[in-house]
């Protein structure tokens, strides 16, 4: 038994929909990932599952109501401290809305509430419920608050549609698990710098010269490095990204004063990626007023080269870890490989952003990850993975 308690605990909140029967197998891979597994059924999913199955399973109680355990009067709290990571499979449109809310109403909502561990949860439900406004809001809540969400699939429903809202496979719920647990403390202790999102180069009081840059890149990276226990500051430009939740943002706008506010954070940081589209060249002369067509000369505007960021960076960085990206249409490997000369950082994310899955506004990207040492390439992945996989690669790139 004592063996048993040294073993890491995944608590596994089943919810209400017929994908329920699936948890068994994933209570089953997380054990022979070597976790020990408890299992919280929610009054409407021991409708689909028996919870003697989970019991027979895990070798342990099965909890469904709040005060199952009348030696333990707080439960939830008992079963929130105990776990090492909690996952919600399938997660239902409720139990979804509830988290997005804070309702702490029954044994899994209460607990998900209490709990200080690492979550994550699979959705599942009807394409509809999936896609409906309500769902995807509270997603995008969760997300932000740096919940994990592992993407429900397309396929056969029990309502009949062949349609997105299957929960995502067992085996892939499982390895995400596994993959949040390994690199939950990689970084504990580490100050990271990252910059996001476009800059606003001012050509009067009312216009700016920008770029097409969603910041979705940075803010993933800046969740990523946040659930690996980093201590992150976020140099943002003008972007609607979703800022993770518990993340340091100095808001910018111009590239001089990204310059500045991403120098001031290097300092005592033991890391800096720059995610930025930083304007490569920013208005001479910008009016304080609003230049008018017919009084002012506005077919030219004379520009002037702002400064390379990462290169700064890069030139104070010591044995500090400093990381770039290239944006390119095209040729996306050589013109990463002579950033990374030219800039003096230790590795460049390149990615192609002429293609669909890739680059500007898209959620997913196409990737290689330059060191002087190669070039490693990366299968398409979504923005989260991509930035989880760039940092564990980084770090074991550095030997750290
Ligand atoms: N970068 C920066 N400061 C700048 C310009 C770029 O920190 N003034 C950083 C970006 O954040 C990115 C890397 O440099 O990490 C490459 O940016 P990119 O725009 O692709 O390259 P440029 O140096 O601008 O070269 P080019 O426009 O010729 O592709």
């Amino acid at each position: 038994m004592a063996e048993d308690t040294a073993r890491r605990c995944a608590l596994v909140c089943v919810t209400g929909c017929i994908a329920a029967y699936k948890a068994c197998e994933l209570v089953r891979l997380l054990q022979k990932g070597g976790l020990r597994v408890k299992v919280l059924m929610s009054e409407h999913a021991t409708h689909f599952v028996d919870p003697l199955t989970f019991r027979a399973l895990t070798h342990e109680p099965v909890a469904v109501g709040l005060f199952d355990d009348p030696s333990d009067p707080i439960h939830h709290i008992s079963l929130a401290q105990e776990a090492d990571i909690v996952l919600v499979a399938p997660g239902t449109a409720n139990i979804i809305a509830k988290m997005a809310n804070g309702i702490a109403d029954d044994l899994i909502s209460t607990t998900l509430l209490a709990t200080t561990a690492p979550i994550l949860v699979a959705p599942a439900m009807n394409v509809n419920m999936w896609r409906a406004a309500a769902t995807q809001e509270n997603i995008a809540t969760l997300i932000r608050r740096g919940i994990e969400i592992v993407s429900p699939g397309v396929g056969y429903l029990a309502c009949g549609d062949v349609a997105e809202g299957r929960l995502a496979d067992p085996a892939d719920i499982a390895e995400r698990a596994f993959a949040v647990l390994d690199s939950s403390d990689l970084l504990t202790g580490k100050r990271i710098v990252i910059t996001a999102g476009p800059t606003h180069e001012p050509i009067d009081s009312v216009r700016y010269i920008a770029n097409r840059s969603s910041g979705k890149m940075g803010c993933a990276l800046a969740r990523a490095a946040q659930r690996m226990g980093a201590d992150v500051a976020l140099v943002l430009g003008p972007c609607q990204a979703s800022v993770p939740a518990g993340v340091k943002v100095i808001k910018v706008e111009t590239a001089a004063e990204m310059l500045e506010a991403t120098v001031a954070a290097f300092e005592g940081a033991s890391m800096a990626i720059c995610a930025a589209a930083v304007a490569d060249y920013t208005p001479k002369a910008p009016a304080n007023r609003k230049l008018k067509k017919g009084l002012d000369k506005l077919d030219t505007i004379e520009l002037t080269q702002t400064a390379d960021i990462l290169a700064s960076l890069s030139e104070r960085k010591g044995d500090r870890i400093v990381i770039g990206f290239a944006a390119e249409t095209g040729d996306a490997v050589d013109y990463g490989q002579s950033k990374l000369a030219r800039k003096g950082c230790d590795a460049i994310v390149a990615n192609d952003v002429s293609r669909a899955d890739s680059g500007f506004g898209s959620d997913t990207d196409k990737a290689w990850l330059i060191t002087r040492t190669g070039v490693e390439e990366l299968p398409v992945l979504s923005k989260d993975e991509l930035a989880r996989e760039i940092l564990l690669r980084t770090l074991r790139l550095m030997g750290k």
